[in-house]
């Protein structure tokens, strides 16, 4: 199995990875089996010394740590650049910036707020460009979010997870992750919060073995017999002013366990944290055995390293 995973991934060396639609269904899946292998022990790779540059525009606790902590273990460094002390907080244009750091690193993971930003910074950069998070696409967590999904219920093609709530960066990766692996993706949100339309219709292009990517407005219907059940906070980073009106517009989509006893018997329940408590998930449900959000925060550590290593042509 190494050798046939190797082979795909191979195909990464060089290649940026700014949304989920950047690699094919094999791909996809090479990169959850090489994350297994990488979290398993039975299989280490040493990149020697390359350097990964963080760019981050917005907070971050897990994605920071981890990808710190994949670079590390594959032998490697991070260089963590906080944009406002740099040139770029006083003008410096992205395209020299994105050169520059070429020329000192192996590879950059990007957090901002426009899409368009990464896809400039891929343009310029000579290294591959990793999405850290945009206000568009998730692409790291979605990949993280369906290895732990096919941790506790195997083949993930014909499954469904519904994800409850805001159609927002999260819900996007979930519909493309989700289609490429086979996996039937129910967005449950209220009227005026959907996922963005050419982003639905992409998903829907690129489902393999007859994946079925639905947008529902009532949750019980969206959770109805699913086997992971996601949700994600109302108002996401750069959303902070509309929190109390949003708050209002979600009632009736709290994960609590009065939705979960619509889903599979053996669902598991899924949040990218951070998360409001009795928000958009219940205490209760977060704190319970269906729960399996600190596997998905541990499984960003091991989905990086896997694509940290294939874009830097380490297998
Ligand atoms: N889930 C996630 O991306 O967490 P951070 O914002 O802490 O990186
Ligand atoms: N949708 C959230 C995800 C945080 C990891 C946000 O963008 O703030």
């Amino acid at each position: 199995m190494a050798t046939g995973v190797a082979a795909v991934l191979t195909a990464l060396k060089g290649r940026d990875y700014i949304s989920s639609a950047d690699c094919s269904a094999d791909e996809t899946g090479a990169l959850l089996d090489l994350a297994h292998q990488l979290k398993s022990g039975n299989r280490r790779i040493d990149l020697g010394n390359r350097v990964l540059g963080l760019i981050f525009n917005k907070a971050s606790t897990r994605t920071r740590v981890s990808f710190q902590v994949a670079m590390a273990r594959l032998g490697g460094q991070t260089v963590d650049l906080n944009p406002s002390l740099t040139q770029l907080g006083r003008g410096e244009p992205l395209e020299d910036t994105a050169r520059v750091l070429s020329r000192y690193c192996d590879v950059l993971a990007i957090r901002t707020f426009a899409q368009q930003e990464v896809v400039d910074y891929a343009h310029w950069s000579t290294v591959p460009v990793i999405n850290a998070l945009t206000d568009l696409e998730h692409p790291c967590q979605a990949l993280a979010d369906f290895l732990t999904m096919r941790e506790v219920h195997g083949e993930l093609v014909g499954q469904t997870l519904a994800y409850i709530g805001d159609g927002n960066n999260v819900a996007h990766s979930l519909m493309q992750c989700g289609a490429l692996l086979g996996v039937n993706v129910r967005i449950g949100c209220p009227v005026g919060f959907e996922p963005l339309p050419g982003v639905l219709e992409q998903a829907r292009s690129l489902s393999q073995n007859g994946a079925q990517i639905q947008v529902i407005s009532d949750p019980a219907e969206a959770v109805n017999g699913a086997q992971a059940v996601y949700t994600d906070v109302w108002a996401s980073m750069g959303q902070e002013q509309e929190q109390r009106e949003r708050e209002q517009a979600f009632k009736g989509f709290c994960v609590d366990q009065a939705l979960m006893d619509q889903a599979a018997t053996n669902a598991i329940v899924l949040h990218c944290l951070p998360a409001h408590r009795d928000e958009e998930i219940s205490a209760e449900v977060m704190e319970s055995d269906a729960s399996r959000v600190f596997d998905q925060a541990e499984n960003r550590l091991h989905v990086q390293q896997a694509l940290l290593a294939s874009v830097m042509g380490g297998l």
